[in-house]
């Protein structure tokens, strides 16, 4: 049907080439786009047919047409081209070398290991189950009573402050410390006992070379009608000698803990400097020349008053040490940061 400007010929025109430029893009090897090539801009194809049709157009407008008609089918030929181009060269790239030469060596696959902190917590383990302490667990997220209360932190106590916790919903938080498993222990179990109970806490401390806002403690407890001072200095030099060796130099120095009376830090001479606290400063402790590794002491009464134990009857001892020190004074770190930065270069070293 002719009309006074030809559009109906373009528009068909215009359509065709929109279709063409999509199939083109999506071709996919160099003999379907020369078909392809072919039947869209060959002596046959359907833009040269549209061009034979220009007669059905007004005379005054064919040569606007039939323009617009080459302009399209120029369009269509500029895609052909580039896009053969681009099957050209990833067709010079050949297909894989799918030859296989059995004297090759074998190509060898990374092998994990296990993190730092798993070992160091598997020694510890070993050490006090050969020391005659069950393992137990507990939860993360902790009630006031088990993470302050009944440890005897009173509701006033700056421990309890909320920008030195992370609390959540309900006025619980997560665990600062893994003392609330000697409180769950005793609230399940009859004296006497040793139990230790390896986990996270949590502080919101800013990182650093020597904190960490989620790290490990383990914690430990033993009850019984006749624990003294004396059989907590043996328990943790023998842990401090089965895990650092026979030569580990150990040092107790009073501290105070609210759930502990007497109460006592336990500190490990610095493998780099030997305890000798000089000027230059030692990198792995800082120039202090002792590293603390926990705190301990005998149980207090109050907390035993909480669990429903018999204070005149009972003491028990208790420590908690942090699992990270005691890894870095075992390989001698210096940035406790080495421990959750997941360099495969610093992991793979501890196997
Ligand atoms: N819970 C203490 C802390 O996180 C460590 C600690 C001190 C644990 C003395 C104990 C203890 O069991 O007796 O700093």
């Amino acid at each position: 049907m002719a009309d006074a400007q030809g559009g109906e010929l373009l528009d068909e025109a215009r359509g065709l080439a929109r279709h063409a430029l999509d199939d083109v893009v999506r071709c996919a090897d160099l003999d379907s786009l020369a078909a392809l090539r072919a039947r869209l801009v060959g002596k046959q194809g359907s833009m040269k047919a549209l061009l034979k049709r220009i007669s059905s157009v007004p005379t005054a407008a064919r040569p606007a047409a039939g323009a617009e008609i080459n302009r399209l089918a120029g369009d269509v030929e500029a895609a052909l081209e580039s896009r053969r181009a681009e099957l050209d060269a990833s067709a010079a790239e050949g297909p894989p070398d799918v030859t296989f030469d059995p004297t090759m060596p074998g190509t060898r696959r990374s092998e994990g290991s296990l993190h730092v902190v798993t070992l160091v917590l598997d020694e510890i383990r070993a050490i006090f189950t050969r020391l005659g302490f069950d393992e137990v667990s507990g939860p993360e997220i902790e009630d006031p009573w088990h993470n302050f209360d009944a440890l005897n932190i009173p509701p006033e106590h700056p421990a309890r402050t909320p920008s030195d916790n992370f609390y959540v919903e309900g006025g619980r938080l997560l665990r600062s410390q893994t003392s609330t498993m000697q409180i769950r222990a005793m609230e399940s179990r009859k004296p006497p006992l040793r139990i230790f109970a390896p986990g996270r806490v949590y502080r919101p401390d800013a990182v650093d070379a020597r904190h960490l806002y989620a790290f490990h403690q383990v914690e430990g407890l033993m009850v019984g009608e006749d624990v003294t001072f004396a059989d907590l200095k043996a328990c943790l030099t023998t842990f401090a000698q089965s895990m650092y060796g026979d030569d580990v130099v150990t040092r107790f120095r009073p501290s105070y803990f609210p759930f502990t009376e007497v109460s006592a830090e336990l500190d490990l001479q610095c493998p780099g400097c030997h305890g000798r606290a000089t000027s230059a400063r030692c990198p792995v402790c800082g120039g202090e020349g002792w590293m603390e590794i926990l705190g301990c002491g005998m149980v207090h009464p109050n907390v035993f008053r909480h669990v429903g134990y018999d204070p005149e009857k009972y003491t028990g001892l208790a420590f908690g040490m942090g699992v990270e020190r005691v890894a870095m004074r075992r390989w001698k770190l210096d940035d406790v940061r080495l421990l959750i930065e997941n360099d495969v270069r610093f992991l793979e070293q501890f196997r």
